[in-house]
This record gives structure tokens, sequence and C-alpha cells, in this order.
């Protein structure tokens, strides 16, 4: 070939890799931000990245834009492998033009979205966007709609996961949203549908950019995000350990790591609850000790935490967990607890992630707030999705196990295959204090002694009820277990369950109450 041509196409290549220049790619150093390329790096095997689109420039003239053209258009797309997994990759360029959306730019990330849709493989997105590219107006705008309804396509079908690690703002942050995992990078990071400038015009809220949609605030107090990270590599390192646990597509199974079975009694499960039924532990030690060797890996850990999700292996297999959290207001569900259980809960049926519950729960949280903000609807989501779930599902039941709450945590009643108590379980309708007030309010009145005559009932009712003993004869427990056999029984268990098919009827979709 003419060498003048190699030339003419390597001159394009170089142009194209340095985006928008020098200068830029310093600036976003200085603002402790990787470029799309080095944090593409990072993500993928060495020499696996493989661009496609590298030469698109945008289409327009107004603005002067004809002057201003770079290759790529704001955003590095192709695919590569993670661990040895293909995965297909968008990752917008803030030094062209604030990595923000054009009509082109949109073009190839739909491009790249189609791609893993066919191929069944996850759709990572790394964000930092200025958003709409304003100099293209409507345009703009019904990219980012082609993306909106791609992202609604493959919901369910890939896991599709997005890196906030610069600006998203205005109607870009709903791509991210109807994914299935944000992770936010703190300090450079932030998303809001409306900006602080509109804020303070429109509610006199004078509100910095951190504090109205910063990583923090996403974790802590919208739920929005479901993970944080310190830094652009952290970040990298935490969407590749996410993918470890989940498989390719909904046909495929969860990633198996070899694990080869040993004493899998664990002493130390014996010693968790607390002799007093009303005194705190921390559920977080009940789990690492049932799981392999560290291998959980929280989901929002910093949003309401009185209920716990992530991800696990047990004897290798991938599993989700969903536990109450008594060290958080007793481990009641609340909204904000059965949303979060909610949306995990489907995420792992939609993708054949088995499910274990451990539950200690006293109930749901009452209060004019709860049921102002519509605890009957948000509780609800929760016992739908445990309901809904086709995939193997087993709860230990380790104390309280009261109520309404009794029949959401994955009850056998709502298809559990199996259900396990540790001899503390306190399956009732109410604890013992409650129930005795209740039923036996006469004979407390009438008492010549009140007090003691509620102790004794209390103490009447405790041993009647405040065990698992009247479900285990009913079958609505299959086995009363020794907690330092756990593991052993879950092992079990899970492997029996392997194969499980369970189909829903025949429907278009269910009506979660949304
Ligand atoms: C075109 C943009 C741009 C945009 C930034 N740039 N945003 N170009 N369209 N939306 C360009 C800048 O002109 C600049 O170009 C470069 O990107 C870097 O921007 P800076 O402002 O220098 O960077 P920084 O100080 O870090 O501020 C980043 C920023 C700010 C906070 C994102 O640029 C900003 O507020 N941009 C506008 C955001 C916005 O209003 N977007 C539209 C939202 S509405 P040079 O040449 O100097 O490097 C929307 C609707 C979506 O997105 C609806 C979907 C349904």
């Amino acid at each position: 070939m003419h060498k003048k041509k190699l030339e003419i196409l390597n001159a394009k290549k170089n142009d194209a890799l340095i985006g928008g220049g020098q200068l830029r790619i310093n600036s976003q150093h200085a603002k402790r931000k990787l470029t799309a390329r080095e944090r593409i790096d990072l993500l993928c095997d060495p020499g696996s990245f493989e661009e496609m689109g590298m030469l698109v420039t945008h289409r327009t003239s107004d603005f002067g834009m004809e002057e201003q053209i770079f290759f790529g258009d704001g955003v590095v797309t192709g695919y590569g492998n993670v661990l040895g997994r293909l995965v297909y990759i968008f990752a917008q360029d803030f030094t062209v033009f604030g990595g923000s959306l054009s009509e082109t730019h949109a073009e190839k990330i739909c491009r790249i979205m189609e791609m893993a849709l066919k191929n069944g493989a996850p759709l990572i997105g790394l964000n930092d966007s200025g958003g709409a590219r304003i100099q293209e107006g409507v345009r703009s705008l019904a990219g980012y709609a082609d993306i909106f309804y791609r992202n609604v396509r493959a919901s369910g079908v890939i896991p599709q996961i997005s890196a906030i690690m610069g600006p998203c703002a205005g109607g870009a942050v709903y791509s991210p949203a109807i994914t299935d995992f944000i992770l936010m990078v703190e300090q450079s990071s932030y998303m809001f549908v409306t900006g602080p400038n509109v804020v303070k015009t429109v509610t006199n809220e004078e509100v910095s950019s951190e504090s109205l949609g910063g990583a923090h605030t996403h974790a802590v107090k919208s739920g929005v995000s479901q993970f944080t990270a310190e830094h652009d590599a952290d970040c990298i390192d935490k969407i590749k350990k996410l993918l470890s646990y989940i498989p390719q597509n909904c046909e495929e199974r969860p990633p198996r790591l070899d694990y080869i079975l040993a004493d899998e009694s664990r002493a130390g499960l014996s010693s968790i609850i607390p002799d007093n039924a009303s005194h705190p532990y921390d559920m977080k030690q009940v789990i690492a000790e049932t799981l392999d060797a560290d291998s959980f890996f929280e989901v929002q850990e910093e949003y309401a935490e009185n209920i716990i999700v992530g991800f696990g292996r047990i004897a290798g297999r991938s599993i989700g967990i969903i536990a109450n959290q008594p060290m958080v207001l007793a481990g009641c569900l609340d909204v904000n607890a059965s949303k979060k259980g909610a949306r995990f809960v489907r995420f792992c049926d939609c993708f054949n992630i088995p499910l274990l519950v451990f539950e200690d729960v006293p109930g749901f949280l009452p209060g004019t707030d709860q049921e102002w903000n519509a605890v009957i609807t948000n509780g609800a989501k929760l016992l739908y999705a445990f309901s809904e779930a086709t995939v193997p599902r087993i709860t230990v039941i380790t104390r309280k196990a009261y109520g309404g709450a009794y029949d959401v945590m994955n009850s056998k009643h709502i298809g559990a295959d199996f259900n396990f108590a540790w001899p503390s379980a306190e399956i009732a309708v109410m604890g013992a204090k409650g129930a005795s007030e209740i039923i036996f309010k006469k004979e407390i009145e009438a008492s010549d002694n009140p007090v003691k005559m509620l102790f004794d009932k209390e103490t009447e009712y405790a041993e009647k009820f405040a065990n698992p003993y009247h479900a285990a004869a009913r079958g609505f427990i299959d086995e009363v277990i020794d907690p330092t056999i756990t593991r052993i029984k879950l092992i079990k268990a899970f492997a029996s369950l392997e194969n499980k098919v369970d189909n829903l009827p025949r429907k278009k979709h269910g009506n979660i109450p949304l």
C-alpha cells in the first residue's frame, strides 16, 4: 500500500487518541479524573479492547461547529474482556465538548447497546458528560431518548452497569436510573435532574452540587446509587468485582468458582444471638460466618441499613443475600428497606442468582411518617418481588419473625424452597408483651397485681409461641437447626435446587405496585 495512505490513517488515529487535546487532558487529571481511554485500559484485560467508531464526527454546522471536529465525538465505544468475559463499553470523553451528547455520540452508544443485547453480554457505561450538546438542540434530546428506549429493551436481558465519573445532569440521569447498578465516584461525580442554579431560582434553596447530588447524597439519602468509589480506579475495581457475581445474560447461570468441601461447620454462629431477645447483634457477622470467606459484596451499604443486601458465594456458587439488621431500627422493615430489598430481589431473579434470606424482623415500622409515605405500597413491593421470584430461595430465621414481616421475608407460603430456623427463632403474630397486653387485657385489669399478672402472661405466651416449633409442626419450617451447621445445610440445599424450574403463569408482565 502507498505509504502516504497509512500515514493518513495513523495521523487520524493519533488525533482520535488525544481527544480534546493535551491541555484538556491535563485539566481532567487536575480534577482527579482519568480520561475515557485510561478508564477503559483499567477496566479491560490488557490488549482486549477493540474500539468501534473511532473516526466518527458530528454533523453540526451551527455556531461554528464545523471548525471544531474531534474524532470519536466525545465517546469511546467498543468491546473487550473483563476478567476473561466479554463486555460492551461506552466511555464518555469529557475532553471533547465536555463529553456532551450529540446526535452522533448517541448513535455510537446505541450501536454498542444493540451489540451487547444481540450478543448477550453486559453493557458498561462510564458516564462523564455535560449533558445534551447545547449546539445541537432537539437532535441531542432525541439521542437521549434513543438510549433510554434501548436501556429498557435490554433491561432483564443483559446486566447494565452505569459508572458516574463526572457530571451527569438533566434528563441524562435517566439512562443510569434505568440500568441495574449505579456507581458514583466521591467528590468528582454528581447526578441531578436540575442543578443548583435552577434550584436557587425555583425554590430559593442554596445548595452545592455535591450536597444536591454527590456520591454521598445518593448513597445515603436518595438511594439512587448502589456503590460509592473513592476514586476512578476504585470505581473500575468495583465494576469488575460486581461482574464476578453475575452472569452474561438472563439465559446463563452466574459464574461459579471451584470449591472443595472441607469442614463446613461454623462454631462461631452459635454465639452471635444474645441471650436477651431484645438485645441487638450484627447480622453481618452471621453473613460473614455463613458465606465463603470474604465473599460478601454489599450493595447499597449506606442506605436503609435496617436491611442488608449484597452478593456472596456459598461453596463457590454466587447468591444474593437479603437480611434484616437488628442493629438498625431493631431490624424493622420500612419504606426504604422494602424498596431496597425488592429491587435487589428482582435483579437476582432476572439473572438466575439464587436468594438467601436471614430473618430477624419484629415487623413493619409503625408511625405516621411510614403510613403517609406509603409503607403499604412499598412494603408490597418486597412481598411482590419475593413472591414473583422463580430462582432457588432459602430462608434462615435467626430470631424474630413477627407478623406480616414473617410472610414477606421469603416465607414458605410465598414460594421459598427451604425454610430453616435456629432454636432462637420466635415465629408469632407479635412479641409476647404486646400480645399479652391485648389478649389478657381484662385479666390484667382485674388483677390485684397487674404488673405481675402481665409478666406471668407474657412468660406464658413467650413459652408457648416465641419459638420455631409451632411453625415446624405445621411444616412452615422445614427444619430447626443448630446454628453451627447452617452452612452445611445451605450448601446441600442450594445444590439440590441447582436445576430448579419454576414458571410464572403466562402474562404480558405483572403489575408490581410501583
Ligand atoms: C456543549 C459543552 C457542554 C454541553 C460542557 N461543554 N457542557 N459543550 N454542550 N452541554 C464544553 C464546554 O464548553 C467546555 O468546552 C468543555 O465542555 C468543558 O466544560 P467546562 O465548563 O469548562 O468544564 P467544567 O468547569 O468542569 O464544568 C462542567 C459542567 C459545565 C458543569 C458540565 O460545562 C456545564 O454546566 N455545562 C452545561 C451543562 C448543561 O446545562 N447541559 C445541558 C443540560 S440539559 P471547551 O471548548 O472550553 O473545552 C440536558 C437535557 C438532557 O442535558 C435531557 C435528556 C432527556
